[in-house]
């Protein structure tokens, strides 16, 4: 029997996630947040505490699921997270919103995320911990890494590659068989003609950006 879920974070994502969970008819057993006392009460969930709960002795008999986003100024914070919680053997069960379109072949990780209205087509394989944001499009053969986030409206024509850890910015296009590297971000609404190489922030009309490292648990 599916455990009763525990959401991380009560900030917008995690308002989504909530939405999702209640679709899909899962318990909800609380939230843990470090901005709401114990015991106070968002969305009828209760506040079971902080990350501190985690290790208590009850903690392993919970489903986890995170409830923060992951935007490209504050890389690798969802990332870390739920590695620590991979780490303790946590049960991180993936999530997909009942009318996002998924085929049948796709195998995806733990923890995965896939919101309303997404289309994942066959032959796409999906890594731990990615999001698949609202209405995500992603053709046949494409391979999303772990802890990638492709953010509304984000349109990956087939086999393309996403790196592990990669952001795709709101509404941009992916033209067919190219690469963004690990760790990549691509701005919002951009559309992408050429490989992006690991690290590199790509902003239509400007050369391109290396990123800071501050992807810890993520590989470059
Ligand atoms: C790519 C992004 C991270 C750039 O952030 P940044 O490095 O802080 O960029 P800045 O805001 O300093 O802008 C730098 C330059 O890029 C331009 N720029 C920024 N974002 C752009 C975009 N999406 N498309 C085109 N140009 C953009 C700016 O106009 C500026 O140009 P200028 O130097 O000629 O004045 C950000 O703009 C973006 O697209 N974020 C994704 C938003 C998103 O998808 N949100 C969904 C969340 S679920």
């Amino acid at each position: 029997m599916a455990k009763p879920v525990v959401i991380l974070g009560h900030g917008g994502h995690a308002r989504v996630v909530l939405d999702v969970l209640r679709l899909l008819g899962r318990e909800i057993a609380g939230v843990l947040t470090p901005d709401l006392p114990p015991g106070a009460r968002w969305f009828e969930i209760p506040v079971l505490g902080d990350d501190r709960w985690l290790g208590c002795a009850e903690a392993d008999g919970y489903a986890y699921v995170l409830g923060i986003g992951a935007l490209p100024h504050r890389p690798g914070v969802r990332t870390r997270l739920f590695c620590q919680l991979h780490a303790r053997g946590f049960d991180l069960p993936a999530l997909v919103h009942p009318s996002a379109v998924v085929a049948a072949d796709v195998p995806m990780g733990q923890g995965v995320q896939i919101m309303a209205g997404a289309v994942v087509q066959p032959g796409c394989e999906i890594g731990d911990d990615a999001l698949l944001n609202t209405r995500v499009s992603v053709d046949h053969h494409c391979r999303i890494g772990a802890h990638a986030h492709l953010a509304p409206g984000a349109l990956l024509c087939g086999e393309v590659r996403v790196g592990e850890g990669a952001f795709i910015g709101a509404g941009a296009v992916i033209i067919q068989g190219l690469s963004v590297g690990p760790g990549a971000q691509v701005a919002a609404g951009a559309t992408v003609i050429r490989h992006i190489a690991a690290g590199i922030r790509h902003i239509p009309g400007h050369p391109p950006i290396a990123i800071e490292q501050q992807h810890s648990g993520v590989r470059a």
